[in-house]
C-alpha cells in the first residue's frame, strides 16, 4: 500500500465513492476546498493502483498550530487492516513537522465506528453540546502530539 498526495482525479473518485463508503447520501462531505485550497495536505491510500482510503485534513493556523482531520474514509473491503491508522500516522508526521502540538477531529453523535477508531488511536473523546449550532452536538476527538 502506498500513501501519497491527492490529485484532481483522486478527488473526483473520492466524491464518487462517498455514498457507497458511508452507506447513504454523503457527497457533500468532500467540499472542494479540501482539494483546491487544502489539497496539498490531503492524503490518498492506494493498493496496487486502487483507491482504498483517503484523509482530508489540514494544519489550522491557530496558536500553536493544530492538525484537523475533516474526513477519513476506507473502502469497505479494506477496513480493519490498518489503512485508517496508517493514514493518520502519515498525517500526524506532517502535522508535527508543521509545528502542531495537537490533532483534532469531530464526528456525529452515534458514529460508534468512528468513536472506537479514534479511541484506539489514543484520542480523548468528548461530546460537546451545541458544537455545530444550537441543538447540534458533536463528538470531539483530541490528542496531544
Ligand atoms: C472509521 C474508519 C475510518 C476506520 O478505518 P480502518 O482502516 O478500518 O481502521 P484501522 O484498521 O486502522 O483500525 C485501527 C483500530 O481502530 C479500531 N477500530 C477501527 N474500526 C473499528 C470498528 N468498526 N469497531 C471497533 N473498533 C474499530 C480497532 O481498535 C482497530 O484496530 P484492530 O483492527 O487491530 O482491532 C472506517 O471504518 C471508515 O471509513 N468508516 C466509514 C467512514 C467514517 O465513519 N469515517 C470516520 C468519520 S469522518
Amino acid at each position: 500500500m502506498e500513501i501519497r498526495g491527492i490529485t484532481k482525479a483522486d478527488f473526483d473518485q473520492v466524491v464518487s465513492v462517498l455514498d457507497a463508503w458511508w452507506g447513504g447520501p454523503s457527497g457533500e462531505r468532500a467540499h472542494p476546498v479540501f482539494f483546491y485550497e487544502l489539497g496539498d495536505q490531503a492524503l490518498i491510500a492506494e493498493d496496487e493502483g486502487e483507491l482504498v482510503g483517503f484523509l482530508l485534513g489540514f494544519v489550522a493556523p491557530t496558536h500553536p498550530p493544530c492538525g484537523y482531520v475533516h474526513l477519513v474514509g476506507i473502502e469497505p473491503d479494506h477496513r480493519r487492516l490498518g489503512v485508517g491508522k496508517a493514514l493518520y500516522e502519515h498525517f500526524i508526521g506532517r502535522c508535527r513537522a508543521a509545528g502542531a502540538e495537537r490533532i483534532k477531529a469531530i464526528t456525529n453523535v452515534g458514529n460508534d465506528r468512528s468513536i472506537h477508531f479514534h479511541q484506539a488511536l489514543g484520542f480523548d473523546v468528548e461530546e460537546a453540546q451545541d458544537y455545530a449550532g444550537r441543538g447540534r452536538a458533536r463528538v470531539v476527538f483530541s490528542k496531544k502530539l
